[in-house]
């Protein structure tokens, strides 16, 4: 992260004088973790009229020159400046956009009045066209002062806390939760209890609960981008079958383990925070297989090879049939689990991801999302399961043979990725 420096054109300066002396962006600056340039667009003017502006071609307001604009951008010394033209024609103000823009060395604003700027100096020297809402200002300032104060404090050091600015990457995506000060009582309201508990875990666990509450409430359409495993406080399970599932003339059979699956889902479990890798089968001799390379790994681990495999390949549990994986799971959680099956055919009755991502977070019940090897599960399951999940459609033609392992990860990704 590496901001430090940005400059501001503008015909009002004015409008900055109390922002950059003011709060966490004038302590920033004072300290030198970021620096601000004010360039006055009227030192450039056509005219000694000071003239910057004229009517808009075709009828209609006042739309500032491209020669004051262009002269003002040169008289900025930069080697690599990005420069951004805040207007309600750009494209939306998220955090991305700001953490990308917190990764420039140089941003260089533009700050637009009247009708706007000269559409030629838009394609000849902007960047990006930035909007901070669906709502028109009378100029770019304001915008601009949102960009500056949203990228400084991602500057080390600029807000308060470092965790701070670690929270918002890592409850990505989420809105946050409430917050609460002295008095403990204001006007007959009591803070919630769980605050004034002391107890952290607690206080903790409240918290992420009230977040997915507001998120799912106020803000759904967050959902589908939202790293959601941060707000669970149940276990997640990835159950991989390998009895009872099809074979390719439907018929039910017992697959065979592979290393690879084991491997990869294992990591992928890993990755995206799950708490237990499930593998079923009812044949002595796999299960007996499987120890041996979870056995291996943790051998090369203790000789200081790739220790973290064998951290991924600890998640692996085996189980004989799924009846004993869940009650085994029910016993761990006190709960029993909600149980989704999933399946590369369409089936009467499966839901989108993204209801099943919104009910997960609704429920905050221990999840078992169960994976069928070889053509995949047995109809039976299906009965006996909560919920069906939708295939993965690649959308694209008639073909749709995923890996297990793939389709694991693409699952994992859809309900936990944050993006
Ligand atoms: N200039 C005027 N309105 C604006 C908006 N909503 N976002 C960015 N710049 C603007």
């Amino acid at each position: 992260m590496g901001v430090v420096r940005f400059s501001v054109v503008t015909a009002f300066p004015e409008y900055f004088h109390a922002f950059l002396n003011t709060s966490i962006v004038g302590k920033a600056i004072k300290e030198g973790k970021i620096e601000v340039e004010i360039v006055n667009l009227r030192d450039f003017a056509q005219n000694s009229y000071g003239q910057i502006d004229d009517y808009s071609y075709g009828g209609g307001g006042m739309v500032i020159m491209p020669e004051p604009l262009y002269k003002a951008l040169e008289s900025i010394k930069s080697d690599k400046a990005y420069v951004v033209y805040p207007s309600p024609q750009g494209v939306i103000l998220t955090q991305d956009v700001v953490e990308a823009l917190a990764a420039k060395d140089h941003v260089i604003l533009i700050c637009g009045h009247y009708e706007g700027i000269d559409e030629r100096f838009v394609e000849k020297c902007v960047d990006l066209e930035i909007s901070i809402g669906d709502y028109v200002l009378t100029g770019g300032e304001l915008p601009a002062m949102v960009i500056i104060d949203a990228v400084s404090r991602l500057i080390p050091g600029v807000v308060g806390k470092k965790e701070a600015v670690l929270e918002d990457s890592f409850y990505k995506g989420m809105l946050d939760y409430p917050h609460y000060t002295r008095p403990a009582e204001w006007n007959g309201i009591q803070v919630p209890e769980e605050l004034t508990s002391g107890d952290h875990e607690r206080t903790a666990r409240w918290r992420m609960r009230q977040a997915a509450l507001r998120t799912l409430s106020r803000r759904p359409d967050l959902l589908p981008r939202a790293g959601i495993r941060p707000y669970l406080s149940r276990g997640i399970y990835v159950m991989l079958v390998h009895h009872p599932v099809l074979n390719k003339n439907d018929e039910v059979v017992t697959s065979a383990v592979t290393g690879l699956d084991l491997h990869d889902i294992s990591r992928s479990c890993m990755t995206y925070g799950v708490d237990k890798f499930l593998v079923i089968t009812p044949l002595k001799s796999q299960r007996d297989m499987i120890h041996k390379i979870t056995a291996h790994w943790e051998r090369a681990s203790k000789e200081g090879l790739n220790p973290m495999r064998s951290e991924a390949l600890n998640l692996v549990k085996t189980f004989n049939s799924i009846e004993f994986a869940i009650m085994w799971i029910k016993r761990r959680e006190k709960e029993k689990p909600f149980i989704v099956a999933t399946t590369a055919k369409k089936r009467k009755g499966a839901i989108p991801w993204l209801e099943l991502k919104r009910t997960i977070l609704e429920q905050d019940a221990p999840l078992c999302l169960v994976f069928g090897t070889s053509w995949g599960l047995a109809d039976e399951i299906f009965n006996q399961v909560d919920a069906v999940l939708d295939p993965i459609l690649g959308g694209y033609g008639e073909y749709n043979h995923l890996s297990v392992r793939s389709a694991v990860a693409v699952a994992l990704d859809r309900f936990f990725g944050s993006r």
